[in-house]
């Protein structure tokens, strides 16, 4: 399903700021070299994350599902002068690409690569949060805004990307591992007291969920 015009899509990425040199390069290798590229988020999508990365100025980031180190670079560039983005990735191989940008970005004194399971490492990482981007398995997606709620400061931000999954969770009923799973975190967003969040129809949706 075209969640967006495609005429529209082209229009916003023509009056959007292109990714900077070692982007544009992180973009291409992975859109020509890796077998699961759709994965990566958009260029607009990514200066929109690097955006509310610089409006909100945080000392601590957090993000769960790192890819190629795409959205890692994006967030990180609005990161305080002694502050440190986390990201964790589950396929060595691509934690690997990502540290190999991160280094050609001249972030890697600032971004720390995790390799391994997410619900593994989240309980081991002992930061206060000030904003979290999950962006990796759907079916975790509830288990990773629980646990980082928790250690998220008072007006911190958690985006979740994929929110809309290809449009699927607009079918009636809902059908599907992931879509099912998105849903039903939807879902746990709307009803929960503790936050506010506003979803955002960018590419497959996005989240933005404030805590109060
Ligand atoms: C949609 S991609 C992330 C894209 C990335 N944020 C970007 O646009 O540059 C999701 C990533 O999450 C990783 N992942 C899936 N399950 C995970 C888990 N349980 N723990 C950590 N990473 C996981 C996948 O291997 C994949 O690389």
């Amino acid at each position: 399903m075209e969640l967006v015009h495609s005429l529209a899509e082209q229009y916003a990425a023509a009056h959007s700021t292109a990714p900077d040199a070692v982007c544009t390069e992180l973009i291409e290798t992975t859109l020509k070299e890796h077998r699961h590229a759709h994965m990566l988020c958009s260029p607009e999508q990514g200066k929109l994350l690097e955006f509310i990365s610089c409006m909100i100025q945080p000392v601590h980031v957090l993000e769960i599902g790192t890819f190629t180190g795409y959205t890692a670079i994006c967030l990180a560039k609005g990161l305080q002068t002694h502050g440190s983005l986390h990201t964790i990735e589950l396929r060595e191989a691509d934690a690997a690409t990502a540290k190999e940008y991160i280094r050609k970005a001249g972030l890697d004194n600032k971004i720390v690569v995790h390799t391994g399971d997410a619900r593994t490492i989240l309980p081991q990482l002992n930061y206060t949060w000030d904003l979290v981007f999950i962006d990796a398995d759907k079916v975790g997606y509830i288990e990773y805004y629980e646990l980082t709620l928790q250690q998220l400061r008072q007006g911190g931000f958690i985006l979740a990307d994929n929110v809309l999954f290809h449009g699927q969770v607009l079918e009636h009923p809902v059908k599907g591992k992931n879509p099912e799973a998105v849903d039903a975190f939807n879902q746990h967003v709307r009803n929960d007291s503790r936050v506010e969040q506003v979803m955002v129809t960018i590419r497959d949706g996005l989240s933005l969920i404030r805590k109060l």
